[in-house]
């Protein structure tokens, strides 16, 4: 185990402001808001829905420049910072989304290399063998040749949590990553996710309005209007 002090903050995000569109049509979202996380914690962070959830994820993921506030994610500060920056910070994520958002003409297999054509040092006998490995892991070693319209929604939820995690990321989002799935299969996507974050001492932001998976947090943050209550 290791201690507290020694664990790195993989998220430090403090009085985050963001607005959408500008003068007359500009909506501010976030508000001030502040956290963090680090290796090995799986944090919830729940809130209705337009509170600025997504918005807050996209922020952390390097999806979107932040605007307002200071945000240093996997050590790295992206307030203003280059692309070049941006994508090296993308590179430490795995991002899970509500949709799974698998290409409809790749197999899962092929779904889950996708991920580590960022990484040229991959060759292709290893993008093919790590992906497995990971579908294995995810209860999938027998459907790496399935196209996702053979696989059920869970099953699919499941590839994209494999192609979110192949790369070993540092830190995992997930945007809602059960809400479309019955409760079972909500749970079952859950307990993968937290065995990830407590075997391979990564750290994970999961967004959920799920109450049946608050169980599995070691905190959880409540977001409303923009700021974070801890
Ligand atoms: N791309 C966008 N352009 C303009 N407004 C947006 C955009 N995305 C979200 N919003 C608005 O920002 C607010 C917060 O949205 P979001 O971050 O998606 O909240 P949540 O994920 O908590 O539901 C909502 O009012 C939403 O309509
Ligand atoms: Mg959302």
């Amino acid at each position: 185990m290791i201690s507290p002090d020694k664990q790195t903050y993989l998220i430090e995000a403090d009085s985050l402001f963001y607005q959408y569109g500008d003068k007359d049509l500009a909506q501010l979202v976030l508000k001030g808001a502040t956290l963090d996380l680090r290796s090995g914690e799986f944090v919830i962070l729940a809130g209705p829905s337009g509170s600025g959830k997504s918005t807050l994820l996209s922020l952390i993921g390097a999806l979107r420049q932040c605007q307002e506030g200071n945000l240093s994610i996997v050590g790295y500060d992206v307030k203003g910072a280059n692309e070049e920056i941006m994508r090296t910070v993308r590179k430490n994520i795995g991002y899970v989304f509500q949709q799974h958002n698998l290409l409809g003409f790749l197999t899962a297999v092929q779904n889950v290399e996708m991920t580590l054509q960022m990484f040229p040092e991959y060759s292709r006998e290893m993008r093919r063998d790590l992906s497995a490995e990971i579908l294995e892991k995810v209860g999938l070693g027998r459907h790496l040749d399935y196209f996702p319209s053979q696989l059920s929604v869970g099953q699919k939820q499941r590839v994209a949590i494999a192609r979110s995690l192949v790369h070993r990321p540092k830190l995992i989002l997930a945007d809602e990553p059960t809400a479309s799935l019955d409760s079972k299969t909500g749970i079952q996507v859950t307990e993968i996710l937290h065995d990830m974050v407590k075997t391979l001492g990564c750290g994970a932001l999961v967004v959920t309005h799920d109450n049946r998976i608050f169980s599995y947090a070691d905190r959880i943050l409540h977001i409303e209007d923009g700021v974070v209550k801890i």
